[in-house]
């Protein structure tokens, strides 16, 4: 639904919240009318500290409320569908964080009545606005690496600022507890996969410009769930131990045959050392090769020079990119992505309202990302390839919860 200007209400005050405000409210075309959140203390602080007229404790409530054209769902994953669903059929503009949905049942009823209803939904796919992956599309596009062929993924160790997870509010299934329960945070038994996968795989058909057809994951049965959540035992941050299976390693094929990929955790957090920290990629062509730095990345050189971006090209000079815009919100990184990529993001949105075109990441796309997820999770509990086209919600659900 084309606006002239865009009314938001965010439902969800928790740690990725700000990260959209912040955008909004610095946008001229955007304002943020109301927040919501089960925490009537959060939304009150949240409503002081962004100068937001009204808060509901009643996502409901909210939908009633006519100033808003524009609902961000922020809430824990479980939610996703069902908010995305009702504000749909309340005739508002959506913006969704990923994953976009648990089943694709769920989903694709969602893109449905988003379709009929006349509204816009776009999926928060963040990894595909940061600055320095958007640059490696344009080096891509332009010919730079020739034709490209092989992506690497590299998952360091995420590394936080000092103080920025570490609040007053408790951890409780409703916030960031729901992390590490399959179910409210999907992936039967392998809840940070389902997690965050989607971001690896949109930015795996981002840069080679090809789809996933055929997924292969190694299982571990190292248990590291509760080390993640949140690095020391005995900290407030600890919720509760839950065993989670872990995916080290994913390979993937393309729609082009010449195509392929692969993921590869190797994180501090699961009892690995990797200086480079955070995710990094590269991206290998015919006649050059790319290296880059993504969310919470640090420690890619070149020739001695700390550089965000490092282009080889055959028989042409090397090239190196910084893009130095601030410090990331969230992780001790030399790229920003909490800040900037869900800026750009949420620019992308309004863009897309205000002159009434579809979003550039649609709720069509995030479903396709949680597919190839289930693709890989299916493919690390069978032990066998999946092909993407192949996973229904009916597949996913039958393998047993438990993954030892
Ligand atoms: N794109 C990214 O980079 C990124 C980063 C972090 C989180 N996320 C996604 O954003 C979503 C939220 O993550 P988070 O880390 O901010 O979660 P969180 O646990 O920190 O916060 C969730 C908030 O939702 C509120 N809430 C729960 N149920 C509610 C309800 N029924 N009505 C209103 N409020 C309710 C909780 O009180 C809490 O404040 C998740 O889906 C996550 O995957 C995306």
């Amino acid at each position: 639904m084309k606006v002239e200007k865009v009314n938001v209400g965010l439902v969800g005050l928790g740690m990725v919240c700000e990260s959209h405000l912040k955008a909004y409210s610095t946008h001229p075309n955007a304002e943020v009318m109301a927040v919501c959140d089960l925490d009537a203390a959060r939304s009150k602080e949240i409503a002081i500290k962004y100068g937001i007229p009204r808060t509901y404790t009643s996502y409901k409530q909210m939908l009633q409320d006519q100033e808003i054209n524009t609902v961000d769902i922020t809430t824990p994953t479980i939610l996703h569908s069902q908010m995305a669903l009702a504000a749909a059929l309340a005739g508002k503009n959506i913006l969704c964080e990923k994953p976009f949905c648990l089943t694709l049942t769920a989903g694709q009823e969602v893109c449905e009545a988003a379709r009929s209803n006349g509204v816009a939904l776009m999926v928060g796919e963040s990894y595909i606005f940061m600055t320095s992956l958007k640059q490696a599309r344009a080096l891509i596009e332009a010919g730079e690496i020739g034709k490209p062929q092989q992506m690497r993924q590299r998952f360091g160790s995420w590394i936080d600022r000092p103080g920025v997870l570490e609040t007053d509010r408790p951890v409780t299934d409703d916030h960031r507890g729901w992390r590490i329960d399959s179910k409210k945070a999907g992936g039967a038994g392998f809840p940070w996969m389902f997690d965050h996968c989607v971001h690896f795989f949109a930015t795996a058909e981002y840069l080679m410009g090809a789809r996933i057809e055929e997924v292969y994951a190694l299982k571990s049965d190292i248990r590291w769930m509760k080390a993640a959540y949140h690095v020391d035992e005995g900290e407030t941050h600890v919720y509760r131990p839950e065993d989670s299976g872990d995916i080290p390693i994913i390979t993937w094929t393309y729609d082009d045959p010449a195509c392929q990929g692969v993921w590869m955790r190797a994180e501090t957090l699961n009892g690995k050392f990797d200086p480079m920290y955070g995710f990094s990629l590269s991206m290998i062509g015919d006649q050059g090769m790319i290296e880059v730095l993504g969310e919470g990345g640090r420690g890619l050189q070149w020739m001695g020079e700390s550089t965000h971006l490092v282009l080889h090209r055959k028989d042409k000079k090397t090239r190196t990119f910084r893009f130095d815009e601030g410090e990331d919100d969230i992780w001790q990184s030399e790229v920003s992505y909490y800040s900037k990529a869900h800026q750009n993001q949420i620019n992308e949105l309004i863009d897309a309202l205000i002159s009434g075109r579809k979003p550039g990441y649609t709720g069509e796309d995030g479903m396709r990302d949680v597919k190839t997820t289930m693709a890989a999770i299916c493919s690390a509990k069978e032990g066998l390839p999946v092909r993407v086209a192949e996973v229904t919600d009916i597949r996913f659900a039958r393998i047993p919860e438990t993954t030892a």
